[in-house]
């Protein structure tokens, strides 16, 4: 059976991009953290977890994976959202070099919250990677210190990302028109 449904979304990127795209991300997560003695990858539940399952097979650094969880209230798009830690990490971060893994920074609020909780732990190091960011609605005061693409303002799919929990598993980026 086809994993791309028969109303595919159009292609913003595709499966062959992204490939490309997450190994020199990972090779320059690699060499930034070359000295590192373990790296702690977070990654952002739920729409991180095909990127990050990606991106770590391609570093060459010893690494550990960890999750959070976050659910945002309110209307991200106009109001000022109010994000709640659903799932915590089950590790201390403290004196760790973290890299924290998003699928999407779209007002950036999310991805704020989270770095001023981690922040509060005291990580020797604290950056970010993100697979996408929708540039022309950022928000918040955040740095993706290793970004996939920047995108138009489109609902994108696929690769982890959703539109109603559908097209998660798309194997490429596309968009579609919400409804
Ligand atoms: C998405 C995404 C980010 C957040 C980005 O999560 O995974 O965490 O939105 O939005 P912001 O930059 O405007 O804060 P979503 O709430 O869709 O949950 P999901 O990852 O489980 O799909």
């Amino acid at each position: 059976m086809s994993r791309v449904p028969a109303s595919a979304p159009a292609v913003l990127y595709s499966e062959t991009v992204i490939h490309e795209r997450v190994r020199a991300l990972a090779a320059q997560i690699s060499a930034d953290h070359a000295d590192a003695d373990v790296l702690y990858l977070i990654g952002v539940l739920k729409g991180s977890f095909i990127f990050l399952a990606d991106l770590v097979r391609h570093l060459t650094v010893p690494h550990r994976v960890e999750f959070v969880a976050l659910q945002s209230y309110g209307d991200r798009g106009t109001v000022q959202g109010e994000v709640r830690l659903l799932m915590d990490l089950r590790e201390s971060i403290a004196g760790r070099r973290v890299v924290v893994v998003e699928d999407i920074v779209d007002t950036g609020k999310t991805l704020r919250h989270l770095l001023d909780l981690l922040h509060a732990r005291q990580p020797a190091t604290l950056r970010t990677c993100a697979l996408v960011r929708k540039k022309a609605r950022l928000q918040a005061d955040v740095t993706v210190d290793y970004l996939g693409f920047d995108i138009p303002d489109e609902w994108v799919v696929g690769y982890g990302l959703d539109y109603k929990e559908a097209y998660r598993t798309l194997p490429y980026i596309g968009v579609v028109r919400p409804t």
